[in-house]
């Protein structure tokens, strides 16, 4: 099981950044980001009402302060099928930093060491309601964009989710590719048939790795399952009713 377990993550955390997004070819596109930002009104939960991907559901972003200026904690969660009949929720963190005090709505978000910083741009925001967020990495001569609305609440009114898709337009953005995220029936972290996988920044470095394996197992099993997976020849898995 610890295995299949580490497999499965390593395959997650692999294929992570290809989750439902395809990379095009050409560089990050150029938006216009908030004025005068104000990243301390910005903090907090933000759920994910749309986005330019038709297979997601229950995605949230938190965002904190770190002891350090400039830099900010980001948690992205959100249920993914990793073994067919668990439900999985992921949490992954990663580090924003704001590199040009001119342009605080600009970010460098690092998730994974395996990774070059990601591109974060805040296009549109009231900080109480609702924001325009677009992730951009690039591989290569090719990029991978992720545009979510963002709200504080499970719903926004239409009038709110407009403003975010002309700020788009107005950026010579297509918002016809958009779908909703539904947030009902979310996977909870403490429930019976969810495997909260927590994943770090420094998450399968070689050198983490190793000392790591059996912290990732209690934390992503917790000490129920973590010594059930002492027994190979039994399934834990068998433990989780879908
Ligand atoms: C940003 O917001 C915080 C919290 O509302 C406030 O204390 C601070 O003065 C604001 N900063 C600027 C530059 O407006
Ligand atoms: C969201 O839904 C709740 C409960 O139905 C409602 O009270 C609230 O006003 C709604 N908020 C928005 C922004 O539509
Ligand atoms: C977990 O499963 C047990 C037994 O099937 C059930 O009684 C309990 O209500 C479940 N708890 C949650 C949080 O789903
Ligand atoms: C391991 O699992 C097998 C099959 O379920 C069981 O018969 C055996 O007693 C278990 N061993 C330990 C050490 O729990």
């Amino acid at each position: 099981m610890i295995r299949l377990f580490l497999s499965g993550f390593v395959l997650l955390i692999l294929s992570f950044h290809g989750l439902g997004y395809e990379y095009e070819f050409g560089s990050c596109p150029k938006i216009k980001s908030v004025n005068n930002f104000n990243m301390s009104m910005f903090l907090g939960v933000w759920y994910a009402l749309e986005a330019n991907d038709d297979k997601l559901s229950c995605t949230t972003f938190t965002f904190k302060t770190t002891e350090k200026p400039l830099k900010y904690n980001i948690e992205e969660s959100g249920p993914i099928q990793l073994i067919s009949i668990i439900k999985h929720f992921y949490a992954r963190f990663g580090k924003a930093k704001i590199e040009d005090v001119d342009y605080p709505a600009n970010m460098a978000v690092k998730w994974n060491w395996m990774y070059p910083p990601e591109d974060l741009v805040i296009f549109e925001t009231d900080y109480n309601n609702y924001a325009g967020v677009l992730f951009c990495s690039k591989l290569g001569l090719a990029s991978q964009t992720r545009i979510f609305v963002l709200s504080r609440e499970t719903n926004l009114t239409q009038e709110n989710t407009q403003k975010v898709k002309d700020s788009l337009q107005l950026n010579q953005y297509s918002v016809k590719e958009f779908s909703p995220i539904k947030h009902k029936d979310c996977p909870k972290s403490n429930s019976n048939n969810t495997f909260k996988i927590k994943i770090f920044q420094d998450t399968l470095t070689p050198k983490s790795l190793g000392r790591n394996i059996e912290k990732l197992v209690k934390d992503n099993f917790g000490e129920k399952h973590s010594s059930e997976e002492k027994n190979e020849s039994q399934e834990s898995v068998t433990t989780i009713q879908p």
